[in-house]
């Protein structure tokens, strides 16, 4: 599903990778690890097609991914990866609706549906009374909850989440990762770069950076 090939990626004089590989399979939930500055969120944008290695291959279901403008990549990202950033990337002048709505403009949907689609998501993370909340006026684990759940509207064969828990008090977190699970059971491929060992406990096969 996922093929990272001997790929090296620097900024400047600082090597982050060299000659790195990883296989994910179709179907895996996996978690990475390792200290803060290792790497795990370069890593995560590069499968992500938000960043470009400077050496080596990147290929998501079978398709190289070696420039992330390339149409191909611009598709996989809108179709296939899902992407829960460390810092949400919401729109914070944006209210909770207007935010998840961008994550349904390329499926065809009436108005209506666009409303209890969103009102699903939000009603299963327990945030249904902030729908029409501006984002900024959202707790850090809110707007963690809001990211999740444009991921969820999105409906990719992929996700890829970093440090998805770090705002979440434990039963939110344990939420959560029910979830997430639950998604992985119905058959999406989940990336998770965490320390916790609550996600570590979660996943299928762990790695350390
Ligand atoms: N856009 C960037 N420009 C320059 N250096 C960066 C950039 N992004 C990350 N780095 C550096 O790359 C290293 C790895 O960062 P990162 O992938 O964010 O680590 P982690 O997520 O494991 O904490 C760090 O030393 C960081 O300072
Ligand atoms: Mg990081």
């Amino acid at each position: 599903m996922i093929k990272v090939i001997n790929i090296e990626k620097s900024y400047g004089k600082n090597k982050i990778f060299s000659d790195f590989s990883l296989n994910i399979d179709e179907g895996e939930f996996v978690a990475i690890y390792g200290v803060s500055g290792c790497g795990k969120s370069t890593l995560l944008n590069c499968i992500g097609l938000l960043d470009q290695v400077d050496k080596g291959d990147i290929f998501i279901e079978g398709i190289k991914i070696n420039n992330i403008n390339s149409k191909e990549a611009v598709l996989n990202r809108r179709h296939k990866i899902g992407y829960m950033f460390q810092t949400y990337a919401l729109i914070e002048e944006y209210s909770v609706f207007e935010n998840l709505k961008l994550a349904l403009e390329y499926k065809k949907n009436t108005k209506s549906e666009v409303h209890k689609k969103i009102d699903k998501v939000l009603e299963k993370l327990g945030i249904l009374d902030k729908k029409y909340s501006i984002v900024y006026e959202l707790s850090g684990g809110q707007q963690q909850k809001v990211s999740f759940a444009r991921v969820l509207l999105q409906d990719p064969k992929i996700i890829l989440a970093d440090e998805p828990t770090g705002s979440l008090d434990k039963e939110n977190k344990l939420n959560l990762l029910d979830l997430l699970k639950q998604e992985n059971k119905k058959g999406k491929t989940i990336v998770v770069v965490s320390h916790d060992e609550e996600v570590k406990s979660y996943s299928s096969r762990v790695i350390k950076l």
